[in-house]
């Protein structure tokens, strides 16, 4: 494709043009200053692409979603988290042999570092989960001196996957007064969480197949999803040569805003306070498209889809299965269909390209597994830790990476003298 051209104050400049394996257009920036003086502005990053990348390919408009080319619903229908860890984090869908070996290595490192435990009971049993969980990923790099080589980055990439789990069920064992239940490797990744989540020693806790297999397909739903504001935030904190703990402790802040990951918990407050107004819909979908509400409909509308989110498709037909599964009637699964119409048949959504995203039923799921709303955030991370930490080492492993360090066009006051403070 011929250079894109450029007409800067009478001045015409040329722009290289790269082009990605599913045709996308990228205009090569990156000699722009130093060619012409000027600089782009883009807030919010709409139109910005952060780097290349061959991980997930996202196609908003057709609800296009690949990991590594293989179709979410492909992917969703038919393997483990485990694999999915491998085809994100090393690049390919593992053979028999190599599954084997990333489910032993897991299972080896799932207990937590000794005297980690007791760094739980020093929290309010009201701290948020996500502020545990952020603390408790970067106080892993307490126990880990700092990585020498790859060889020990890649192990502290197991050590943290397999962790994770544990860093979780213990931030809710300890908001319930609970004691903590120690991994098991006789059970599964999706199994063991469960297991630490639920078990209540000496009582056995039998993980019910049906959660297994919801929570397998949650995970693998949420591992990754290209550039997004938290994905983008490890690359950015990771471009620093900040460690992997650091790194992804970063990635947990960012996904905790409610117009984010934070979302999934939003969405059943939302739905809550629809079920406790009488089921007011029109007064919410009124709000929503009220700027000056500060309302906006939980779990709608997403930068890259403007269709349909292919996540929100799949978990809105799990939500109905998992329910029935364990013969559970949530009135708040039918307030959500029933809101997805109102708004899907609603100029204002429409227009906008407003749809479910994948925040938008996953609560109903999460609530149905007896996960507490504020830990469906964290439930979010584990999945996207998987992401995270393949993004993380595609920035590192670039030979032309750069710490990432974003211009800005100034609008402040040009210069002033000083005013001392008896003259103000
Ligand atoms: C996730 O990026 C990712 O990939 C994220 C994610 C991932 O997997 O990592 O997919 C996960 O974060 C999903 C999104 C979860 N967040 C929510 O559900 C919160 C509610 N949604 C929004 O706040 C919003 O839609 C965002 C944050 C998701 C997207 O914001 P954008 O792209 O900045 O869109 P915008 O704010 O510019 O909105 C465009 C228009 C505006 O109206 P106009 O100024 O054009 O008149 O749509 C309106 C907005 O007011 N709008 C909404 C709305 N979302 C956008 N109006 C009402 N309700 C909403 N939810």
């Amino acid at each position: 494709m011929d250079p894109a051209k450029l007409i800067l104050d009478g001045k015409e400049y040329e722009l290289p043009i790269v082009v990605g394996s599913e045709k996308e257009v990228g205009i090569d920036i990156s000699k722009l200053r130093g060619t012409t003086g000027a600089i782009t502005a883009d807030s919010g990053y709409g139109n910005t692409g952060s780097c290349l990348s061959t991980i997930t390919f996202i196609n908003g408009e057709k609800g296009i979603l690949r990991y590594r080319g293989y179709p979410i619903e492909e992917i969703a229908k038919s393997a483990s988290f485990t694999e999915v860890i491998h085809l994100l984090v090393y690049g390919h869908l593992p053979n028999k042999q190599e599954l084997e070996e990333l489910t032993n290595q897991l299972k080896s490192h799932r207990e937590l570092p000794k005297g980690m435990k007791s760094f739980f009971d020093a929290f309010p049993t009201t701290a948020h989960p996500m502020a545990v969980f952020s603390s408790m990923i970067s106080a892993l790099s307490t126990f880990y001196p700092a990585a020498k080589d790859e060889e020990e980055v890649n192990l502290n990439v197991i050590r943290l996957l397999a962790k994770q789990a544990a860093l979780a069920a213990y931030a809710y064992k300890h908001s319930v007064g609970q004691p903590y239940v120690d991994p098991r490797s006789d059970l599964t990744y999706t199994q063991d969480f469960l297991h630490m989540m639920y078990a209540e020693p000496p009582k056995a806790y039998e993980v019910p197949e049906v959660l297994d297999e919801a929570l397998n397909l949650l995970l693998i739903l949420h591992a990754d999803h290209e550039q997004n504001c938290s994905t983008s935030t490890v690359r950015m904190v990771g471009s620093s040569q900040a460690n992997l703990y650091a790194s992804m402790s970063a990635g947990v802040g960012a996904l905790w805003g409610p117009l984010h990951g934070g979302a999934n918990q939003a969405v059943i407050e939302m739905l809550e306070m629809i079920r406790k107004d009488d089921m007011n819909f029109k007064k919410y979908t009124d709000m929503a498209k009220d700027k000056s509400s500060g309302f906006r409909l939980m779990g709608f509308g997403h930068r890259v889809y403007k269709n349909f989110d292919p996540r929100a498709t799949i978990l809105k037909e799990v939500a109905a299965k998992v329910l029935e599964g364990l013969g559970i009637e949530d009135p708040l699964l039918e307030i959500a269909k029933n809101l997805e119409k109102i708004a899907t048949e609603d100029e204002y959504f429409l227009q906008r390209g407003l749809y479910p995203n994948v925040d938008f039923y996953s609560g109903i799921i999460y609530r149905a597994m007896g996960i507490p709303t504020d830990m469906f955030t964290v439930m979010f991370a584990l999945g996207r830790m998987a992401g995270w930490i393949s993004q993380w080492k595609e920035m590192r492993a670039d030979p032309k990476g750069r710490i990432y360090r974003p211009r800005q066009v100034y609008m402040g006051e040009t210069q002033r003298p000083f005013v001392p403070v008896d003259k103000r």
